[in-house]
């Protein structure tokens, strides 16, 4: 199956990406992931990519297709992916449609995380994750038992994203309205639209996807 998550920024699509590929047996696929992989290694989708994401912005179709294609190929990725943060703009879905159908496939189901946006501000602002196995907390709602200890893989080195300063993520949701919500009335015209109320407990939500991912695949 080919899953998508469509959520603003601070909506949980990572957090929920995460537990559904353990669960259900699927590969998490995050371009915001493979974006940051790209500036950090420097390379030249890197560079441009970073100009953007530091304000923001939507990096621009060609360098996120580009890269997603190249990782659609792989062979980790045949039984099934949850696509998280992609496609963000309707260039990118018809791409995507395109992509699959190459290889006679087609889009399962577009799942949206419906949240409040108000306090997508704060989900963002408290957010960090373990450098060495990724896993996310947060600083009031998924704080480490122990400080600065993760509870996955005892790391102690914990990342906060560049991007998630106040000003940026108001940018990041104003570009999400603009360019992505469009894409709920695209998987809705094509009857693969189902939707989940994104502002409960982590577990909550995790069993609301679970669910809908089970009966969808
Ligand atoms: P990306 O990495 O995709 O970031 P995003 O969409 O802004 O989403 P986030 O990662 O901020 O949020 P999330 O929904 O995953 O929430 P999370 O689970 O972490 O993109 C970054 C940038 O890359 C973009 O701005 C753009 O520039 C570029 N980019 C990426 N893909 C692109 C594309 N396809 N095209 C063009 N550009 C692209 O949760 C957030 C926090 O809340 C965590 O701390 C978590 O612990 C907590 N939390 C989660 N769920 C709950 C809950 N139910 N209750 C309380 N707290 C919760
Ligand atoms: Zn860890």
């Amino acid at each position: 199956p080919v899953l998508i998550l469509l959520g603003p920024p601070g909506a949980g699509k990572g957090t929920q990406a995460r537990r559904l590929e353990e669960r259900h047996g699927l590969v998490q696929l995050s371009t915001g992931d493979m974006l940051r992989a790209a500036v950090a290694a420097g390379t030249e989708a890197g560079r441009a990519a970073k100009a953007v994401m530091e304000v923001g912005g939507l990096v621009s179709d060609e360098i996120v297709l580009d890269i997603l294609a190249d990782r659609l190929t792989e062979a980790d990725v045949q039984e099934g992916v949850i696509l998280d943060g992609f496609p963000r703009t309707t260039v990118q879905a018809e791409a995507l449609d395109v992509m699959l159908a190459e290889h006679g496939e087609r889009v399962t189901g577009a799942i949206s995380m419906d949240v409040d946006d108000a306090a997508m501000v704060s989900r963002i602002a408290g957010r960090f994750t373990c450098g060495a196995c990724g896993e996310g907390y947060h600083d009031s709602f998924k704080p480490t038992v122990v400080e600065g200890v993760c509870d996955a893989c005892g790391g102690t080195e914990m990342k906060r994203r560049a991007d998630d300063k106040a000003e940026t993520v108001a940018a990041r949701l104003e570009a999400y309205h603009a360019q992505t919500a469009p894409l709920i009335d695209y998987y809705a015209e094509r009857r693969l639209l189902d939707r989940v109320d994104a502002m409960g407990e982590i577990d909550a939500v995790t069993a609301a996807l679970s669910a809908k991912v089970e009966r969808m695949r």
